[in-house]
């Protein structure tokens, strides 16, 4: 036991570096190039000024919210994020499990180290399964099947990554993937062409001479780089679940023109466009920018969160996620028009520190702070919170 109190989630950062070996350390608390963003989504929270509200009944704090149809405890999810048993021998399993005792939504990551079915059998917390399109688009079929017959609510389609981002800590460590656990048996060698056998075996020969991380080679190679607004109508061709769209980071610019069949080019992929998702059909928007682990120099979530929110209007819900660290971010968010926010690193810093135990108490620190938020700022319930309780500037 911990011979001292931990009393914030930053905290529980610190613990995962030291309980954690540095590859995998590295690997969770990263970004891409100069960390630019990473460090922007915290910072930019911490410039805004609350503007609080006093005399007002706060004898109550109501936190539940509704995503989809679904209530959750507070308006505080989790993120998908690859790999969580490098974190903790009970990997996901441990996380969906505080999932399902907080009362929240667990998006499960095409990343994971378990499967969607060990997940699902696991706990009873409402999850949606987050995916990756690869070339081989009969995967993507396999896997969502598989997710809407184990249970989970939702997809969710993360667009901003047709390539991998360069995580310079991950190259230097030689940090290596392991294999991923949603496509054991699925991606079998006899399957690929000619040409993608000479790539894997290049990668490997790679790998033997010691050239380094292998996760460039593994994702690129497999991910299809050509997905695009126009393949969003095959998505829904195979699924009748709702489509969360995760990577977009701003409204549309108007220089671009937006019809039906056009398809959408640019030489920054991650420049997506809220109304674009609207006109897709996509069933909610998660303004994110992959936790400062792809284009680096992209916006802070939070400094971009009011325009999408303001060209989605209230027809899907906006959720953000990016550097939420205290329940003040959280209020933060809500003020400037999110439903709910997601957490990515402090949940894998809870678990690699204490298991589940860890990402619950990560939860209920978010949540206990956000409450006192709201009593101090005299919001008593998440509809009171409105812009009016920020400063500009
Ligand atoms: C991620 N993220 C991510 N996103 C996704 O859609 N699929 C994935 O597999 C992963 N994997 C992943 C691994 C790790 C180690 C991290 C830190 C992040 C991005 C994640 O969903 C989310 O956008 C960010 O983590 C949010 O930022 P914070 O909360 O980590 O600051």
């Amino acid at each position: 036991a911990a011979a001292y109190e931990i009393v914030s989630v930053n905290e529980f950062q610190v613990l995962a570096r030291q309980a954690l070996p540095k590859m995998y350390y590295d690997f969770y608390a990263g970004g891409a190039e100069d960390e630019h963003t990473l460090k922007k989504n915290v910072q930019e929270f911490q410039r805004i000024i609350l503007q609080p509200r006093v005399l007002v009944d706060v004898s109550n704090i109501a936190m539940s919210t509704n995503i989809l149809g679904y209530t959750i405890s507070a308006p505080i999810m989790i993120a998908p994020t690859a790999m969580h048993k490098l974190a903790h021998p009970e990997g996901e399993l441990a996380t969906a499990r505080a999932a399902a005792e907080f009362d929240t939504i667990m998006i499960l990551s095409f990343s994971a180290s378990s499967s969607v079915e060990e997940v699902a059998a696991s706990c009873d917390a409402v999850r949606f399964f987050q995916l990756y399109v690869l070339k081989r688009r009969d995967i993507a079929v396999n896997l969502v099947q598989r997710a809407e017959k184990s249970g989970y609510k939702a997809i969710v389609l993360t667009a901003d990554r047709p390539r991998r981002g360069r995580k310079e800590a991950d190259i230097k460590n030689k940090m290596n993937l392991p294999q991923l656990k949603n496509l054991e048996g699925l991606m079998s060698i006899e399957v690929f062409s000619v040409s993608e056998i000479l790539k894997w075996a290049l990668s490997l020969y790679e790998l033997l001479q010691d050239k380094g991380s292998n996760t460039k080679p593994y994702t690129n190679e497999i991910f299809d780089s050509s997905f695009c607004w126009r393949d969003i109508a095959w998505l829904k061709s195979i699924t009748n679940l709702p489509i969360l769209i995760k990577g977009i980071l701003t409204r549309e610019d108007g220089k671009i023109k937006v019809s039906s069949d056009d398809v959408f080019v640019t030489p920054f992929s991650i420049v997506l466009l809220a109304t674009k998702a609207m006109e897709v059909g996509a069933a909610g928007i998660i303004v994110s920018n992959h936790g400062g682990r792809q284009l680096d120099y992209t916006p802070a979530t939070i400094s971009v969160l009011e325009e999408v929110v303001q060209a989605v209007g209230r027809k899907v819900p906006v959720l953000l996620d990016g550097g939420v660290r205290r329940g003040t971010d959280v209020f933060k968010a809500l003020a400037l028009g999110a439903q709910a926010v997601l957490v990515g690193r402090p949940v894998i810093y809870g678990l690699a520190a204490k298991g589940e135990a860890g990402v619950r108490k990560v939860m209920h620190m978010l949540k206990d702070e956000l409450e006192l938020t709201m009593a101090l700022a005299g919001c008593p319930t998440l509809k009171d919170i409105s812009r009016s309780h920020e400063l500009d500037g």
